[in-house]
This record gives C-alpha cells, structure tokens and sequence, in this order.
C-alpha cells in the first residue's frame, strides 16, 4: 500500500470480481466467480483502492448496477470501484468464446486442442481491446496512471493505451503459460500480439521458464533488441522489462482462521452430506471444468488406485467439484460429458449399493463450501496438464492449520516450482498418481506435518501480497528513473 501513495491504480481484466445477480424476489445477491485471476488480484484491489475495469459478463442483470455502470466493492466495505463494460453477444463470442478462449487459451496451454484462428474473432478481439483501452483513458485522471492489465484477454491493449497516455507506467500480468517459439508461431497474429505486448512497462509472467520462452519467441518473430543480463527488451520507442513474479493467494488472518468450523467438524459435515461413512477417506479435487486441469488423467489414477490397491474398495472417495465453465464452447460440453462418462463407468465398475468411489459435483461452490472440503479431505490431488501457476494447491494448504493433508502436484503446475514438499507427478502418467495417492493415504502424520508445515511457511510468505507488491516496487522505480531523465 504505501508504494502506491498517491499513485492511481487502475486495473483492467475480463473476468469481473463481483458479480450482481437479482434472485427471483426481487433481491440482490452478490457472488464470488471461479478465477484465479479474481482470487489473487481482489486482495490486493481492496488495498490499494483505485478502478477495476471488467467485463460485466457474469451480471446478468445490468440495472443492478447504477446508471454509470459503476458500482464501489465489495459490499459492506465499498474499497475500490467496479466499472463495467457491457459487450455484445457478437462482441462476446468474438473476443471472449473465440479469440480468447478458442484461440490463446488452447494455443498457450499446449493441452493438445488444437487452437481455432478465425478472422471474425481476431476482429472482435482487436475492436474489444480497444473499447477497453478507451475505457481506461477515460477513468484515468491523471496522465501517468499505473494500470495494471490482467490476462490473454487484453495482449493489444497495452500498446493502444500507450498510444494514448504515453506516461502510464503498463504493468502486465499473463496469468497463463507462454509456449515456446514454435508453437506461439503458429498463431496468424503473432506479430500483433507481440507488438501489443509490447507496449507494457513491465511484463510478468508466473515463472522464469515462461519469460524465457516470450523472450525467444520476440527473438524469433520482430526485429527488437534484447538485453538478455537485465531482460529487457527494446522495440520501437518502447523498453520492456519481463520478470517472474509467481502469483499467490492471500494468507488467511488470525480472525477468518478463528472463525473456521474445527476440521473435525468439517470431515462430518462433508461425509454426513455426501452420505460417506465416517471412516472414509477422502481425496478432492477443485477445478473450473476445463480441459487443461487433468480431470481425465485424474479419474484414470483412482481407477488403476483400486484396481492396484483393492484394500481402498469402499474405504476411500473422491470428490470432485468441477465448477462449469465457458460452456457455450464445444470442446468444453464435450469434455464434460466425457468425465460424466467415465465417473459413471468407474462406479458401475467398483461400486456396491452403499458405495460409490467417485463423487462429481459439477457445480460452482463458494469459498465457505471449499474450504469444509479442503479440511475434510486427507488428500488434495491437482493433475493439471499444464497451468500458468494453479491457486488450488495452494488454498488447499492454507486452508490445513492443522497441518494435516497430503498435496498431490502436477509438475506441470507453475506451482511445483515453489512447492517441493508436495507429492510431484507427471499427470500423464497414470501409475505414478495412482502411486502417489496409495502413498498420500497411508502417509504417517509425522511425515504429513513436517511437508505441510513446509508447504505452508513457502506460501504465507510468498502471499499475493507479496506478489504485488515485487511488480508495483519495479513499477516504483521504473517511474522514479523516468523522472529522474525528465529532469536532465
Ligand atoms: C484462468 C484465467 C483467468 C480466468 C479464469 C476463469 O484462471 O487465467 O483469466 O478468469 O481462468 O475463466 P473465465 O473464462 O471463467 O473467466
């Protein structure tokens, strides 16, 4: 907070913090969306104040938001102000469904669905970026804001604001892998999305390796220079400063831990509700219901878990929330119906008339539900195939102040970087996670306490907070050095 004293913070992202929806009586409720974007920067918005620009995509109800289409958040304590952009549905499927999700999303996660390039989207993504750009030049009341753009979603709008307030200081967070050149290049608008790119001040990406790949691949496809000592890069008029920054969730403080139901309480309210006898034991799983978090690879290891180990036959579930997500998306529907099939299939195949091994509950739950889940289970089990970071595994061990739990990691998770004392596979290999899930069940406590106490001391360190505050203290001296050469 007190490096942006009398700075203006203004953030851009698609996903909105808040969404407001009316129930059928009339009333408002507000909801919580499932996005690790959300969960890390909403935090930090709170403490620094300032305008998050979004999408109102998940406000269904646009007169619930005043005449503006501003709005101060979060309810109750009115910290910083929400303005919404309302897109159309042909702005909407362009940009969001197409461009964004059809293309970059499959193109940066390598998750083998193949990317979808068509030119429609490509226009709706630019004509978008800009609506945002303008839009952030307009609640700008300064002319050196501090903007800070979040995501694939917005790749050309640095350079459009650059355009405009060419003494903003751009902070840009990519909060999705960055593939190598190769298979970035496949993209028919590599140039433009580099160019955009590089218009930030600065460019964060969660992990040395995802800078390193964005460097070579600027390398590859545009004449600029690089300084490799100091990672920068210089394009045009514009110098770009690309750093890691792995992004965190905020640390649970002493009054939200006070106020947690004891994990004794949890395990029963958890095992009463799904209807599991008290001895089970449970491994969860917590994902959008997306493509690239493994699902699949998942159920695959708890099948080959019983078949390998059959002493787990009705001693042990796995509950999977699967939050739905961009469902207007084909490969997402199909993706869906095909872990419904094979849930079904592994509980036709292991099941009995009061057991089932596998619990899908394909729906969003809200941070309250997560966190009995996340103290009710012996074992969390994150196989993404593929993700910028992942927040999962790491609400997952802040939610344990009882230092119980075991963490299963995909090694393809930026999150593996930082979290050693985790039970590391390859998701692709279905023995090693049926393995590590035997292993996580009959791990001794004391072994269980020393990697999670570990695990826990890496994450309440490295906060979110502290993941805003390394990019806004490089912020700090980037405009401190601007001054300095103004003043020569
Ligand atoms: C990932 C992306 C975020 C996005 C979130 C949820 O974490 O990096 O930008 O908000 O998924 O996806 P959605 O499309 O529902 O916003």
């Amino acid at each position: 907070r007190t490096q942006l004293r009398g700075d203006e913070v203004i953030v851009v992202s698609n996903r909105e913090p808040y969404l407001h929806q009316r129930n059928e009586d009339g009333s408002v409720v507000v909801k919580r969306p499932a996005s690790g974007l959300v969960t890390a920067v909403e935090p930090v918005m709170r403490a620094c104040s300032g305008t998050w620009i979004a999408h109102g995509s998940g406000s269904a109800d646009r007169e619930v938001v005043d005449a503006n289409d501003r709005i101060r958040v979060p309810p109750g304590h009115e910290d910083y102000t929400l303005r919404r952009l309302w897109l159309t549905e042909e702005e909407e499927a362009g940009y969001y469904y197409g461009f964004a999700n059809e293309g970059l999303w499959p193109l940066c996660h390598v998750a083998h669905v193949r990317p979808v390039f068509r030119e429609s989207d490509w226009q709706r993504y630019r004509e978008v970026n800009q609506r945002f750009a303008d839009a952030v030049v307009a609640e700008a009341r300064s002319e050196d804001p501090i903007v800070l753009v979040q995501d694939y979603h917005f790749a050309l709008l640095p350079a459009m604001v650059r355009a405009k307030l060419p003494r903003a200081t751009i902070l840009t967070f990519w909060h999705i892998p960055w593939p190598n050149p190769e298979s970035f290049g496949i993209c028919p608008w590599r140039r433009e999305l580099l160019e955009g790119m590089l218009g930030s001040t600065i460019l964060g990406f969660h992990t040395r390796y995802h800078c390193k790949n964005f460097i070579e691949t600027v390398d590859r496809y545009l004449e600029a220079r690089i300084e490799h000592e100091h990672s920068v890069v210089s394009y045009r008029d514009d110098e770009t400063f690309i750093e890691s920054y792995p992004i965190s969730i905020e640390w649970p403080d002493d009054e939200t831990v006070a106020r947690r139901p004891s994990v004794d309480e949890c395990r029963q309210a958890v095992r009463r509700r799904l209807g599991l006898p008290e001895d089970q034991l449970i491994a969860c799983g917590v994902d959008r219901f997306d493509y690239t978090k493994g699902i699949v690879e998942r159920l695959h290891a708890v099948e080959r878990l019983l078949e390998k180990y059959p002493r787990w036959i009705d001693r042990f579930s796995f509950v999977q929330v699967a939050a739905p997500t961009r469902s207007s998306l084909p490969e997402y529907r199909v993706f869906q119906d095909r872990i419904k099939e094979i849930t079904e299939r592994i509980n036709t195949r292991f099941g009995n008339d009061h057991w089932q091994p596998v619990r899908l509950l394909a729906e969003h739950h809200d941070s309250d539900a997560v966190n009995e889940l996340y103290r009710a289970s012996e074992v969390c089990v994150v196989t993404s195939l593929h993700d910028g970071m992942n927040l999962v595994c790491k609400e997952y061990c802040a939610a344990r102040d009882d230092e119980a739990g075991v963490l299963i990691l995909s090694r393809f998770a930026g999150a593996a970087r930082e979290l050693n004392e985790a039970l590391i596979v390859n998701p692709y290999h279905v023995e090693e996670t049926a393995d590590a899930l035997h292993r996580a069940l009959t791990m001794p406590r004391a072994e269980q306490r020393e990697r999670m106490a570990s695990l826990r001391m890496t994450i309440r360190e490295a906060n979110v907070f502290r993941w805003a505050g390394l990019m806004l203290a490089d912020a700090g001296r980037s405009r401190l050095r601007e001054r300095i050469e103004a003043r020569v």
